[in-house]
């Protein structure tokens, strides 16, 4: 699809409301939303907080964009910021490790949304979950193709004390009880790793992993691999299942696989500058090899996906621009895209 036909396609006066709205796939949400004439009450716990502030600046915020005080937790604040949406994006989450601080706020968190949905008779829930509700599953065959029908093995998540991966599990799994018993149109977006320009002045876990890479943080880089999507291309799949009335079920966001070597690799071509690590950590074992997986259902609704190149070109410009990295004083130059 392309950017004129994005921005032909219009919000027609409708309301939606985004959870979290100043967290960085959130504003990617609110930006172009706000670009397609959507009316958008975006959350946040703490209003007053800097993290915010851009969300003011966004075109056509001053006019359309209106932000609440909601707790997840707290379902009167929700059903007061849903009151008369004709849509919700459940973007909010906790984003840890910590069993307490994940699980039970992200899992109540979600089924307060789809209550409050259902009160307020919305057309359509986007709730984001993760690709950790879809691969940690280790009984599947390498040749299998990851895609909408594979589910995290929780006990697997348990055992290895993923907590995020569980909480995301379960989180998504109450949200499709939840919405079945009550009549929600619930639709589902599984985002991968997922990099590209901040908008925020904050900077959020998936952008860290590049940043440790530019710093000299990390001396060598893992034998691990990792599904990427640019955060633009994750807003749009949002929208897209929205908009689309036939959407449904869950949409795997990802662009491609890489081992952290190829990562390491294009970062050094494009940012020769800084100390990009060279050397893989030694674990005794062979190349971890990329999965297979499918993001067939995402391009049918017209999605084109941005190469993983541009987004980790995106991730490093923008990181310099908020003043996350500093610009090196080494002789070599940044190689253009
Ligand atoms: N980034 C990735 O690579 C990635 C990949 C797959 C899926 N996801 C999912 O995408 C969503 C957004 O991720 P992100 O990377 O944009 O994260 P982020 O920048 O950290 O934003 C998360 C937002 O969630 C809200 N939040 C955090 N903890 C909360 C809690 N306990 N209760 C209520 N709200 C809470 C925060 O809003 P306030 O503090 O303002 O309330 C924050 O702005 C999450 O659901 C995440 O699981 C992310």
């Amino acid at each position: 699809m392309s950017d004129d036909q994005r921005s032909s396609l219009s919000g027609n006066g409708q309301t939606v409301c985004v959870t979290g709205a100043g967290g960085y796939i959130a504003s990617w949400i609110v930006k172009l939303l706000l670009e397609r004439g959507y009316h958008v009450r975006g959350t946040s716990r703490n209003l007053d907080d800097p993290k915010n502030a851009h969300l003011r600046e966004l075109e056509g915020a001053r006019e359309r964009l209106s932000l609440r005080k909601v707790d997840l937790l707290n379902l009167e604040s929700l059903k007061d910021a849903i009151a008369g949406c004709d849509g919700i994006f459940h973007t909010a989450s906790p984003i840890t490790n910590d069993p307490e601080e994940m699980v039970s706020p992200a899992v109540n968190g979600t089924k307060n949304v789809i209550v409050a949905a259902s009160e307020a008779k919305v057309k359509r829930v986007v709730f984001t979950s993760s690709i950790g509700a879809v691969y940690m599953n280790p009984t599947r065959g390498p040749d299998v193709v990851v895609d909408e029908s594979c589910w995290s093995d929780l006990e697997f998540c348990k055992n290895t004390k993923n907590w995020y991966c569980y909480g995301k599990t379960v989180a998504e799994l109450a949200a499709w009880d939840e919405a079945k018993e009550r009549g929600v149109d619930l639709v589902v977006v599984n985002p991968v790793y997922v990099l590209g320009p901040l908008l925020q002045p904050t900077i959020n876990i998936s952008t860290v992993h590049i940043l440790q890479y530019l710093t000299g943080s990390a001396k060598t880089y893992a034998n691990a691999i990792q599904a990427y999507v640019h955060v633009k291309d994750v807003a749009l799949a949002h929208i897209l299942v929205y908009e689309t009335p036939s959407a449904s079920g869950r949409y795997l966001c990802g662009e491609s696989v890489l081992h952290r070597g190829d990562v390491v690799e294009i970062l050094a071509k494009y940012f020769p500058e800084y100390p990009i690590p060279t050397k893989v950590k030694e674990d005794g074992k062979p190349r971890a090899k990329p999965y297979k997986f499918s993001n067939q259902k995402l391009k049918d609704l017209g999605l084109q996906f941005t190469p993983v190149k541009q987004s980790l070109y995106d991730t490093v410009k923008s990181l310099q621009d908020k003043g996350h990295l500093k610009f090196p004083t080494k002789q070599k130059h940044s190689a253009k895209l």
